[in-house]
């Protein structure tokens, strides 16, 4: 049976979600950010970090499957869903649940070249930084882990475990 070790509370969650949006919302002061919530993994932590956000904002998402089933990154890397905002001249802030190997963002970044924002920055609820195999800059991240797979709070392993309010770590 997969055991789940708690690491992170609603309540740590919180506070992080909360620091996060207080610095984004000084940092873009006076803008209008496009928010890119990246599918599916990202979908709970946007909708709390846009409730916190003391700007205005528009929001789209975008959605990429890497990992099919299991905990390592296939390397493999397909874009199933485009934005729909013309995000030309835009501020652009991703926001990602976690990064792993970096590759996903990576292809996130040069897919969004091609529309020639004003500016890109990125968020992550999560850093894990154990396997980077792309370097990339992270502007805004919530919580720093060595390594481990997590689950909860719009995380999962095989589609299971996203509805949980707190993060796990997954030992198989
Ligand atoms: P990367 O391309 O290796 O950086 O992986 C990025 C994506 O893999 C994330 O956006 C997640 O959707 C997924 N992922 C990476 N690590 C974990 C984990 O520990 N739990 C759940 N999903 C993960
Ligand atoms: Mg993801």
């Amino acid at each position: 049976m997969p055991e789940l070790i708690p690491m992170l509370s609603k309540e740590e969650i919180d506070k992080m979600v909360s620091t996060l949006a207080l610095q984004i919302s000084l940092d873009y002061d006076g803008r209008t950010p496009v928010i890119l919530g990246v599918l599916k993994g990202a979908f709970i932590f946007l909708a709390d970090l846009l409730r916190y956000l003391t700007i205005p904002v528009e929001v789209d998402f975008l959605r990429v499957s890497s990992y099919g089933a299991g905990t390592s990154s296939s390397g493999n890397i397909r874009l199933t869903k485009e934005i729909e905002t013309n995000i030309a001249g835009r501020d652009i802030l991703v926001v990602e649940d976690i990064i792993d190997t970096g590759l996903t963002l990576n292809f996130l970044l040069n897919y969004l070249k091609n529309f020639d924002p004003l500016s890109v920055r990125v968020c992550s609820l999560i850093n894990k930084i154990e396997v980077r195999k792309k370097k990339i800059k992270i502007d805004y991240i919530g919580h720093v882990v060595q390594q481990g797979f997590l689950v909860g709070y719009g995380l999962d392993y095989n589609e299971s475990y996203r509805n949980l309010p707190e993060i796990y770590h997954l030992k198989l």
